[in-house]
């Protein structure tokens, strides 16, 4: 089976969060499933570095006003199709924002424009160059792919199946009715039932509407995502497709997230040799210029945002530090948040730091050497943190929500017990929870034997993609067979 993927950020190329991950580390994973996918992405300055011997598979005198081109390259065990278009992509700053953190003014048009090349690749585009490949499902992720199934539904092509997965429900990528008239559909598209949304734009809206099938990246959100709470707006109209709406829990790329080969760790380990974890959390304390002493380090790694619950933790610093603890924060994000952080630091000199970049191999010895990775998230449609915290042996506290709430068993008198335990949970979400939580984890931490039990059993939990790319492959089969009856 052949699949067309389009996501506007994959790892190894470019990442900013987990959707990345997700982008780079499924496909892979899907080759066992005698799935092959296609992942198209913007052909950003990072991405077009990266890629060698590319060859031109497509051209476009104009696509939504610019020229571009489609490449296709391998990298890595991914097979890549890039936009490549100077006017859209070829500038500084990150892929959504400019350097200020300020979005780019046209990402409207930058991402329609992603979607319509999508669109037109799903619907035999290459074909007609002289390169016959189609796929037979094409897979969207997140907002900024979302007109794909738009331009498809509204072309006179034969359909192909689509799904769309939504990793983040609060971007929708919401635009004025003012950019319509560039977007190239028929003027009949911007109906309650096509891309018009609360008399604008709207293409996560579009995306779900028109997508033959929806997913999420957990079970648990695919249920919240239903209520006005977590819903943002679109819960009415996903419950209207709820029938379409399944929750696949992401997994991860179990060989760059291996502590027992990891080539940034400081002392590689396994579950049977977790003492040699000592000298990593040394390694990470020195980093963050911490104190060396025998209690708990926790850290975090993570966007500094309202979702991420970062305010919450910031107030909670001063027990933290108080029972003993030290922390190793790794983000950045609001200004507010990190200088919530920063001011902490300075009342804890040598127990709390904040490193405000963005650091990869630093995230892989943070995960090797801290003790717990603390992710009090308001909402986490699936999150990865605490699952590359489960591989590495470094104890998840979470917030029970989302895909935390999957993934993580909380360390109850019973899981203690029997000995399933892999984290601490806490919900609902609020301030004194999560002290309770801190609370709960520096006492088992003083219980070595419990505290090495969770760190094993962790290490024991099914992470990787193995089961949920067959949740995928069986999916896309599903739409297969539907063909000829679409939604
Ligand atoms: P989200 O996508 O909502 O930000 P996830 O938990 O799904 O949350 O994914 C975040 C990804 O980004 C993880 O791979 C995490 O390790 C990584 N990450 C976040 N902040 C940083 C940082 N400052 N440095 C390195 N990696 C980071
Ligand atoms: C989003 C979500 C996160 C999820 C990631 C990958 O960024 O915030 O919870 O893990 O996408 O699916």
């Amino acid at each position: 089976m052949q699949v067309l993927s389009v996501a506007s950020e994959v790892y190894p190329l470019v990442k900013t969060g987990g959707l990345a991950d997700v982008a780079g580390a499924l496909p892979l994973a899907l080759k066992g499933h005698g799935v092959s996918v296609k992942t198209l992405v913007p052909g950003y300055p990072a991405v077009m570095r990266m890629i060698e011997d590319a060859t031109v598979r497509m051209m476009f005198e104009n696509l939504l006003g610019a020229r571009a081109r489609v490449l296709e390259a391998q990298h890595e065990g991914l097979d890549l199709l890039v936009l490549d278009s100077p006017t859209f992509f070829d500038r500084p700053g990150g892929p959504y924002a400019d350097a200020t953190g300020k979005d780019h003014f046209d990402n409207w048009r930058r991402f329609a424009a992603l979607s319509k090349a999508g669109a037109i690749i799903a619907q035999g585009g290459m074909a007609q160059e002289g390169t016959a490949w189609r796929p037979d499902i094409v897979h969207v992720h997140d907002w900024q792919a979302a007109m794909v199934p738009a331009y498809m539904r509204y072309a006179a092509e034969p359909e192909v199946p689509t799904l769309i997965t939504i990793h983040n429900i609060a971007f929708q990528g919401q635009f004025g009715a003012d950019i319509f008239p560039y977007l190239e559909l028929p003027p009949h598209a911007l109906g309650i039932d096509g891309v018009e949304y609360f008399g604008g734009v709207g293409y996560l809206k579009a995306g779900l509407q028109t997508s033959w099938a929806i997913s999420t990246v957990s079970p648990s959100y695919a249920e919240e995502i239903l209520t006005p709470e977590f819903g943002m707006g679109l819960e009415g109209l996903l419950a209207h497709r709820a029938d379409d709406l399944a929750g696949i829990v992401n997994g991860i790329d179990a060989n760059i997230w291996n502590p027992a080969t990891d080539p940034v760790v400081r002392s590689n380990y396994t579950a049977s040799t977790l003492k040699a974890r000592a000298e990593n959390k040394q390694a990470v304390a020195g980093r963050f210029h911490l104190v060396q002493d025998a209690g708990p380090l926790f850290c975090v790694i993570s966007r500094l945002t309202w979702q991420k619950g970062m305010d919450l933790l910031a107030e909670t610093l001063d027990e933290l530090v108080e029972l003993g603890g030290r922390l190793a924060v790794l983000g950045s994000g609001d200004r507010a948040l990190e200088n919530a952080f920063h001011a902490a630091a300075a009342r804890h000199p040598g127990r709390v730091a904040l490193l405000s970049t963005y650091d990869e191999p630093l995230s892989h010895l943070m995960q090797a050497g801290a003790d717990a990775i603390i992710i009090p998230s308001r909402f986490e449609p699936c999150g990865l943190t605490q699952l590359y915290g489960l591989r590495y042996g470094c104890v998840p506290v979470v917030a029970r929500t989302g895909g935390l709430n999957d993934t993580v068993i909380d360390a109850s008198h019973a899981a203690i017990t029997a000995r399933t335990a892999t984290g601490i949970s806490f919900g609902p979400v609020t301030t004194g929870n999560l002290r309770r939580a801190l609370r709960r984890a520096v006492r088992l931490y003083h219980e070595p034997k419990v505290w090495t039990a969770m760190q094993k059993q962790g290490m024991k939990s099914d992470v990787s993609w193995e089961k949920s790319a067959g949740l995928y492959a069986e999916l896309y089969k599903n739409l297969l067979v539907r063909k000829g009856s679409r939604p």
